[in-house]
């Protein structure tokens, strides 16, 4: 082992603190990795003190029962279940907020990153020569070609160069998933990460005050283990959202920008929707024969509405609030129908407040926009605590 490992390791454990690292392991649906993660990583920490914070969130595949299967004999393992939620950064902050070690880790759980290079990176931060380590897979003498995706290498590359425009942060791989600090650097900005997406480095990198000195250290990126990567689907989008969060999350909140440009694209929906049904009835000589103009109108608007607030509200349970996502027949009309209560009552407040300004002499198009804003925060506040609201 280093020296000076030895050495900070002795004055430690002169204050009587031996608990040196926690490497924090997020999982989802990796019951058939952890067991052999535990093992390297054991076998490459050794004369380290450490733990294993497993931070799993109620993965269906067992991995929660698998982790504490490992706790029972091991007590180097924790685990912390998370019921209802979803999400990495997230995962990861409560995890590395969860330890008393002084340096804390994050890696996957997958075996993609080799846990060989922790005590380098544990060596490198209690030198006190740097604030952050982590591992590139883009840095000199690293390696993807393990990892046996392409595809992802150059999007990986293409995210890079955007988030080192955004957050002027310089590095070759901000968006690696591998990284180690001192516990007490990510405490003191806890409160102020995004918790959004995958991009918890680069999110810790952006809002730290102080420039961090970072050592970087090259990795072969391994290909997956067992089972497979959940970021495919929606990488893109989370990454996105993540630079939203980053750039203007503290003006208008990620959430309600998100359910904003969802109601706004449910407005173009409605419109679509009665133009198609409305040419439909007039086609449909039965229809338009037996029933006045206004009527169809109506009948044609009001299944518009509803088309626009079913769409609306699968977009919102998709994207808006993904990391609370309602499952399942029973969950999804019951959501459904409190989501439509909640958008009457939405109505009511934009109609109500609009006739009112403009009654106190507001000209029509800005109480029509007030009540627009008034009526969507009141939908916005009511949804997330009724319909996807846990809390
Ligand atoms: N608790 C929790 N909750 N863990 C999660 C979640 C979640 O919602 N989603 C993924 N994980 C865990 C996985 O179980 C795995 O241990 C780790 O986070 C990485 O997820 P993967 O699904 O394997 O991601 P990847 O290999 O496609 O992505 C890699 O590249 C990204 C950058 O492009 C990883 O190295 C990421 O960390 C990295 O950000
Ligand atoms: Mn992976």
């Amino acid at each position: 082992m280093d020296k000076r490992t030895n050495a900070s390791k002795k004055a430690a454990m002169a204050e009587g603190n031996t608990l040196q690292l926690a490497v924090v392991l997020p999982t989802y649906n990796e019951r058939k990795n952890i067991a052999t993660m535990v093992e390297r990583i054991t076998a490459a920490l050794q004369g380290v003190e450490w733990e294993v914070v497993i931070v799993d969130d109620n993965s269906p595949d067992g991995t929660s029962d698998e982790a504490r299967q490992l706790a029972l004999t091991n007590p180097h393992v924790r685990v912390i279940q998370r019921i209802g939620r979803r999400g990495l950064a997230s995962a990861a902050i409560e995890g590395m907020c969860s330890t008393a070690a002084p340096i804390v880790a994050v890696m996957d759980a997958d075996h993609q990153h080799d846990p060989a290079l922790l005590p380098q990176m544990l060596a490198a931060l209690e030198s006190g020569e740097y604030d952050l380590a982590y591992a590139s897979r883009f840095a000199e003498g690293s390696s993807t070609e393990e990892w046996g995706r392409p595809d992802r290498v150059k999007a990986s590359g293409f995210a890079n160069k955007i988030a080192n425009k955004v957050t002027g942060v310089e590095l070759s791989d901000p968006m690696s998933g591998y990284f180690m600090l001192p516990a007490e650097t990510l405490r003191a900005d806890a409160h102020r990460l995004s918790g959004v997406g995958f991009k918890i480095l680069l999110d810790i990198l952006a809002t730290v005050e102080r420039p961090l000195k970072v050592k970087e250290f090259p990795m072969n990126f391994a290909a997956r283990a067992e089972g497979e990567s959940k970021l495919d689907q929606t990488v893109v989008f989370e990454f996105l959202i993540g630079l939203y969060d980053k750039w203007l999350g503290r003006i208008i909140p990620t959430r309600f920008a998100l359910f904003g440009t969802v109601g706004a694209m449910g407005v173009a929906v409605q419109l679509g929707a009665l133009w198609f049904i409305q040419g439909a009835i007039l086609r449909s000589h039965f229809v338009y024969g037996h029933w006045p103009k206004e009527i169809n109108f109506i009948a044609a608007n009001s299944i518009a509405a509803i088309i626009a607030m079913t769409f609306n509200f699968v977009l919102n349970n998709e994207l808006t609030y993904s990391d609370k996502r309602l499952r399942g027949f029973g969950p999804l009309v019951r959501g459904w129908a409190q989501f439509a209560l909640t958008c009457s009552l939405g109505l009511l407040t934009n109609i109500g407040s609009s006739t009112a300004l403009v009654r106190i002499g507001f000209h029509e198009v800005a109480a029509a926009v007030i009540g627009i804003i008034l009526g969507s925060v009141w939908n916005f506040a009511l949804s997330s605590k009724f319909v996807w609201g846990k809390y």
